[in-house]
């Protein structure tokens, strides 16, 4: 039977529910192998999946866990997900623009593994903060407060969790489908009824093309649909890190400088105006030019600040220990030019060897580290010119040479 099911998948056939139910579940009570799962895995990469097979799953992962009920809160709750990106700290500064304008935002997310970063670590570099808040303890500050920045609960999809860990070492991660059934079914059990998705494209993301966005695109709405939530969507570059900080203090740092109306340009601002306006439009039924200028207005008069110090507060957190590494390197440019390319990738490579991020679930994060990029691409650069600041706790941690590399001047 396991073996059928692998082979049927191998040929291109289509899994009934009763199959892909036997087999994840089989997998979460540990009758099936890991072995076993990655092969089945991968076929549904190499093969893909059907609508009907996406809907199956995700029911599947959806079932796994406890669905947040929000329903003691008035009116639309909404959501934000990021396929993962470097740099991307949209939600540090998206969540609280949107709870400044009385719209409720409970979201729960994950860590970072891999090259992309995680909000979670993001938000435990501010000394205090619980990202481990009960049930109970989400609705208290969800009704107090109207935000709620956590991480995932141990009922939220726990299959996912099991999966992704498999995913992530089996080079199953970047399946169109698959990545649909990890984030949506996460959403839909977090309960909001408007979601957006953040669907990064380029070097630095999961997904490689646009052609592969539009298609994930497409399975978030349909899930979306067959849940009864309304989904929209927005594919962001990330050939480019987003902002100018990759690290989780420096991270943190950047978008507190978003909030009061300190930065007001560049890949992170737009990006965040717009997956808020997006937000907004659902929740309050206006359009994204007017969502736009709402949330640019809860900067300017201060509100998405003040709820940001509010959250941090609630959750334990004291924004005046935060923390950089005092230890720097500054990168030059060896010839002058314009600034073509800065490789996401390459970076994100390089704060995981600083400490920025895990090689495997069990590392620890180190909060302080970093890099802060002194230019942006287009910029005319002069030979010795700073193109980036390193942040590291040890010389060893990385090489100037491989970091100037991420950097094309042509
Ligand atoms: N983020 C998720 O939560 N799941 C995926 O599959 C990819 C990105």
């Amino acid at each position: 039977m396991i073996v059928d099911i692998i082979n049927k998948k191998r040929l291109g056939k289509e899994l009934s529910f009763k199959e892909l139910n036997f087999f994840f579940n089989g997998y979460l009570d540990g009758k099936i192998k890991d072995y076993q799962m990655s092969s089945l895995l991968m076929a549904i990469c190499i093969m893909g999946m059907t609508d009907e097979e996406i809907y199956a799953l995700t029911k599947i992962f959806v079932d796994s866990g406890d669905i947040l009920d929000l329903s003691f809160l008035p009116g639309n709750k909404v959501d934000k997900h990021s396929t993962g990106g470097v740099g991307d700290k949209t939600t540090l500064a998206v969540a609280p623009i949107v709870a400044a304008l009385d719209i409720p935002i409970i979201k729960m997310s994950g860590r970072g593994l891999g090259f992309t970063g995680g909000t979670i670590d993001k938000l435990e570099s501010i000394p205090g903060y619980n990202t481990s808040l009960t049930d109970q303890q989400i609705i208290h500050q969800a009704k107090d407060i109207g935000i709620v920045l956590t991480g995932q609960t141990a009922t939220l999809v726990p299959m996912d969790k099991e999966i992704y860990a498999l995913r992530d070492v089996t080079g199953t991660v970047s399946s169109v489908p698959l990545i649909a059934v990890s984030t949506m079914s996460k959403k839909i059990a977090s309960g909001a009824n408007k979601i957006v998705m953040d669907i990064k494209v380029g070097g630095g993301a999961l997904l490689h093309t646009r052609k592969d966005a539009h298609k994930l695109s497409e399975l978030m709405k349909k899930i979306g649909k067959f849940y009864n939530r309304e989904v929209e969507t927005v594919i962001s570059d990330m050939n480019v890190p987003l902002g100018h900080n990759i690290g989780n203090s420096l991270e943190v740092l950047e978008a507190i400088d978003l909030l009061k109306g300190k930065i007001k340009t560049g890949n992170f601002y737009s990006l965040c105006i717009e997956l808020a306006s997006e937000i907004i439009s659902m929740a309050k039924g206006v359009s994204k030019w007017d969502g736009a200028d709402m949330a640019r207005e809860a900067i300017l008069d201060g509100s998405a600040y003040k709820k940001f110090e509010e959250l941090v507060k609630a959750q334990g957190g004291d924004l005046s220990k935060i923390e950089i590494s005092k230890k720097t390197k500054q990168i030059k440019a060896k010839k002058s030019g314009i600034l073509e390319k800065i490789d996401a990738y390459k970076l994100a490579e390089i704060s995981v060897g600083l400490g920025a991020g895990r090689v495997s679930k069990e590392d620890k994060i180190n909060p302080k580290v970093g890099i802060v990029l002194n230019k942006e691409v287009g910029s005319m650069i002069k030979k010795g010119s700073v193109l980036c600041t390193v942040y590291y706790e040890n010389v060893k941690d990385f090489d100037p040479s491989l970091v100037l590399d991420a950097f094309s001047i042509g």
